[in-house]
């Protein structure tokens, strides 16, 4: 495995790939990696003749200074957690990735006029700005993200269609704990107590799936009031959206692909997770 922290060096080093018409697979990260990383990037490996990691915890996406602060960063283990399976791991600093200011802006449209859009102004600007710089600097023929994040998926798809890029988009599923908690970097900030808790987040959604009611508002009702039950959580969204247009639905039947994203914290540990109706 290669570690290369300059623009420069990683496109000198795909070059010969390229050149040979090699695929290239491109896992974008934040590190502080874990086992749903690495099923990302064991996919990575598996589809393609060249594995690229990128390691690099974006400032432009996060819009709450102390939450960039406090994102873990672990870059030795991550990088001895994924020697085995990487060709690239490109881990760049703030600055050689902003020598070049981040003046773009990106209209995602409706996507990302929901969920995490209104909770976070900016972020998705942030992401979209990141991963375009990525997807120019590596060309890979596919690039994997985590379905945890159903909505960045979305706007990644969207990105990939209006900037006309020649690219895969390869959407993996939610890796879990035994106990069914998402897995996430940020779990890295709960205590023992906390994490325990938050897998009922899971629990409270599967239990939902069961309900003998299509109706939205009446399953929205029932995840609020069972994660009221924890004085823990906060709930700060249950959307349950159609799952190409993410816009909202009122009732399971009115479209054919329907998931429901959640938002929660967890004391001051901010989860995200969705689960499919359909
Ligand atoms: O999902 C993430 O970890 C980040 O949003 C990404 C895609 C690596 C961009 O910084």
């Amino acid at each position: 495995m290669l570690l290369i922290k300059t623009i420069q060096e990683l496109q000198n080093a795909l070059a010969k790939a390229h050149a040979d018409g090699q695929s290239v697979g491109l896992v974008p990260t934040m590190g502080a990696l874990h086992e749903g990383h690495l099923s990302l990037i064991k996919r990575a490996r598996k589809e393609n003749d060249v594995c690229v990691i990128s390691i690099f915890v974006n400032p432009t996406q996060f819009n709450n200074a102390e939450d960039l602060e406090k994102y873990p960063r672990t870059l030795d283990a991550d990088l001895e957690l994924v020697n085995d399976y990487v060709d690239i791991a490109f881990a760049p600093t703030a600055e050689e990735v902003y020598r070049v200011p981040a003046t773009e802006k990106y209209d995602f449209g409706s996507v990302e006029q929901v969920m995490e859009g209104p909770a976070r102004p900016g972020h998705f600007n942030g992401v979209g700005i990141i991963v375009k710089r990525l997807f120019d600097w590596v060309q890979p023929t596919r690039a994997y993200f985590g379905e945890k994040d159903f909505q960045q998926v979305a706007v990644i798809k969207t990105l990939v269609r209006q900037c006309h890029l020649d690219l895969e988009i390869v959407p993996c599923p939610i890796v879990r704990e035994a106990s069914g908690l998402a897995l996430s970097s940020r779990n890295k900030r709960l205590t023992e107590e906390e994490r325990a808790i938050s897998a009922n987040i899971y629990r409270i959604l599967k239990e939902s799936l069961a309900l003998n009611t299509t109706n939205v508002q009446e399953i929205k009702d029932f995840v609020a009031h069972e994660l009221a039950k924890f004085d823990l959580f906060k709930l700060e969204y249950y959307e349950i959206v159609d799952g190409e247009t993410l816009q909202p639905v009122q009732d399971l039947n009115d479209s054919d692909s329907v998931v429901g994203c959640i938002t929660v914290w967890a004391g001051n540990v901010r989860l995200i997770d969705n689960i499919r109706y359909k």
